[in-house]
């Protein structure tokens, strides 16, 4: 595996690849990789020649009182992983060299990124989508892999994609979790043992309104009713959001008709750790 920390040895890397004729595709992360990050390269390995995988903590992404400065980083462990799941190039860029000083461009997708997360983190998604289209445009991919973990993420990604005329395939794979439930995270390590356990709230209630679902329950409100009640019997958890919202245009539906695919997601903060899970569910 190779190490390229400079952008312009990442273009041209990249540039040599694609004069090759191969098929570039990469993985982009903030580091302290698991067991998420890490089937998404290996399925970038299925889809393509050579995997690239991007590791920044990119802190136009981050609010002012989120967690930048303590989110875990171990780049030497990072590197193992990454080797070890197939990643051909490892893109670790610095901060300095991806925002300069005299920086000021930026990407913002309207619409899909303002609801959801985007309601409670006001600049999160600008921050996402300029970080993307920097990493495309260093790390020239024919095809990029996002986790289903971070399904508004996904759909703001593939709206500035197709609205940008980004040359770039999207693919969004399925969400890891811990054989209790829980989704992987970097961030599950702020929780305390006691709080891990009331972490597994946010997946218990997805399979909650999977089943109320499968047994006949249309009535969005009475599904995310609930929800809430099983989340906050957890005494350290605080929702943010539940919603039930289109899987495309994640506007809010009401009522859950045949043929839908309803994205059912959450937010909840467990003590001080926010937490987000989510399931598609087609009816
Ligand atoms: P990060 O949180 O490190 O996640 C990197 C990628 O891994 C994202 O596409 C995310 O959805 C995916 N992922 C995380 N946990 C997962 C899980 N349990 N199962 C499947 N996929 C999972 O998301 C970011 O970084 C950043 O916003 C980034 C896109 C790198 C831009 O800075």
């Amino acid at each position: 595996m190779n190490i390229i920390n400079s952008i312009s040895e990442m273009q041209h890397a990249a540039d040599a690849l694609r004069c090759e004729g191969k098929r570039i595709g990469v993985v982009p992360t903030m580091g302290y990789l698991h067991e998420g990050h890490l089937s998404l390269i290996r399925t970038a390995k299925k889809k393509s020649d050579v995997v690239v995988t991007t590791i920044f903590v990119n802190p136009a992404q981050f609010g002012p009182n989120e967690d930048l400065s303590r989110y875990p980083r171990d780049l030497d462990r990072d590197t193992r992983l990454a080797e070890s799941a197939g990643t051909n190039i490892l893109f670790v860029p610095n901060e300095k060299e991806m925002y300069p000083e005299g920086y000021h461009t930026y990407v913002n997708v309207e619409k899909v990124s303002e609801v959801l997360e985007g309601n409670f983190r006001p600049t999160h998604f600008r921050g996402v989508t300029t970080v993307v289209a920097k990493l495309f445009n260093i790390t020239k991919p024919h095809v990029a892999v996002f986790g289903q973990k971070d399904a508004q993420q996904a759909a703001v990604v593939r709206q500035m994609v197709k609205d940008l005329n980004f040359d770039v395939e999207i693919i969004v794979a399925p969400i890891v979790r811990e054989p209790d439930g829980l989704a992987m995270s970097s961030r599950n390590v702020y929780l305390s043992p006691d709080e891990r356990k009331q972490a597994l709230a946010l997946s218990q209630s997805l399979d909650l309104a999977r089943k109320r679902i499968a047994t006949g329950e249309k009535k969005c409100e009475a599904l995310i009713a609930e929800m809430r009640e099983h989340i906050t019997s957890h005494p350290s958890a605080r929702i943010d959001y539940i919603s039930i919202a289109d899987a495309t245009t994640l506007q809010e539906l009401t009522a859950l008709d045949h043929g839908t695919t309803a994205l059912v997601s959450l937010a909840v903060r467990i003590g001080s750790t926010r937490l987000i899970d989510n399931a598609l569910i087609t009816i």
